[in-house]
Order: C-alpha cells, then sequence, then structure tokens
C-alpha cells in the first residue's frame, strides 16, 4: 500500500507538522510538507492531508494543492487539523476534495493547538488505523 502524508503548517510551533509526523508513524509512511513538495504526483492509495486555520481560512497554498490533486493519483483521502476552534479546514478540504470525485474518509484526526503533546499517541493510533 502506498501511503502519502501531506501538511502545511505555518507557525513556528508546527502544531500540524508535528501531528502530520505523528500519524506518518503510525501509518509507516513519511510527513512531507507541501512547500517542499506543492504538487501530488505518485499514485497513492491513501493520501493524509493536513492544515489550519489562519483568520478563518486555509493557507492558500493548501487550497491550491487540494484543488491540484489528480483524481486519477489518488483512491482516498483522510484528512487532519489543528487549530484553536474551528474544524472549518477539515470542512473546505473535504468539500473540495469530493467535488473534485475523490473519496474523502468521514473520520478525520483533530488536535487542539494547546494539546499537542496530549494528541501525538491518539494521532499515531489514528495513522495506523486508517492505513490498515
Ligand atoms: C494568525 C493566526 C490566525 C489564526 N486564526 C485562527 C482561526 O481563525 N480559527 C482557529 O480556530 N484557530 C486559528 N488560529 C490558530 C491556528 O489554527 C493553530 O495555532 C494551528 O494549530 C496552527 O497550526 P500550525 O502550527 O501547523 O501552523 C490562528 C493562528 C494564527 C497564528
Amino acid at each position: 500500500m502506498n501511503i502519502a502524508v501531506r501538511y502545511c503548517s505555518k507557525t513556528k510551533a508546527g502544531n500540524t507538522r508535528r501531528i502530520a509526523e505523528a500519524i506518518a508513524k503510525g501509518a509507516g509512511a513519511k510527513a512531507i510538507s507541501i512547500e517542499d513538495e506543492p504538487i501530488l504526483s505518485e499514485k497513492v492509495d491513501i493520501l493524509f492531508l493536513g492544515g489550519a486555520p489562519y483568520a478563518n481560512i486555509m493557507a492558500p497554498e493548501l487550497k491550491k494543492y487540494a484543488e491540484e490533486l489528480d483524481p486519477k493519483l489518488i483512491s482516498k483521502v483522510v484528512l487532519f487539523t489543528t487549530s484553536n476552534w474551528s474544524r472549518r479546514t477539515v470542512n473546505a478540504l473535504r468539500k473540495m476534495i469530493s467535488n473534485k470525485k475523490i473519496m474523502v474518509c468521514e473520520d478525520y484526526f483533530y488536535a487542539h493547538m494547546l494539546n499537542i503533546d496530549g494528541k501525538l499517541e491518539e494521532a499515531e493510533i489514528f495513522g495506523q488505523k486508517m492505513s490498515r
């Protein structure tokens, strides 16, 4: 099974990156920033994709990344997000990606920005469970 973990993480704390790395550990994959690889060009069975809201919207590069996903390359997407309160990044990504006729799992991972440490183990288990 080919599994990709991609994330967009903008603050110095790297909250979404840390959750991405824990998910990747569980899934037996590597977490890669979309800023390092702005296009997904390999065929994947599962794409774990995560980001966070900044002033109510996701980073423009994450929006672009999701818009450019190729349905021919991806079987399924699993979303994750970190934030202060909002889950809108997951909702917006789900809508955009589903509209492209790519399957998006109902289940997603959420971690509050102030409880990243407390969620790392759960994120790892989530990565393992969702990639089974
Ligand atoms: C400039 C800025 C704006 C933010 N706006 C929101 C927001 O509108 N809603 C929210 O729930 N969290 C908001 N947050 C919190 C971030 O989404 C949260 O810290 C997230 O974990 C950041 O992820 P990152 O460290 O991977 O960049 C904001 C944070 C910053 C720095």
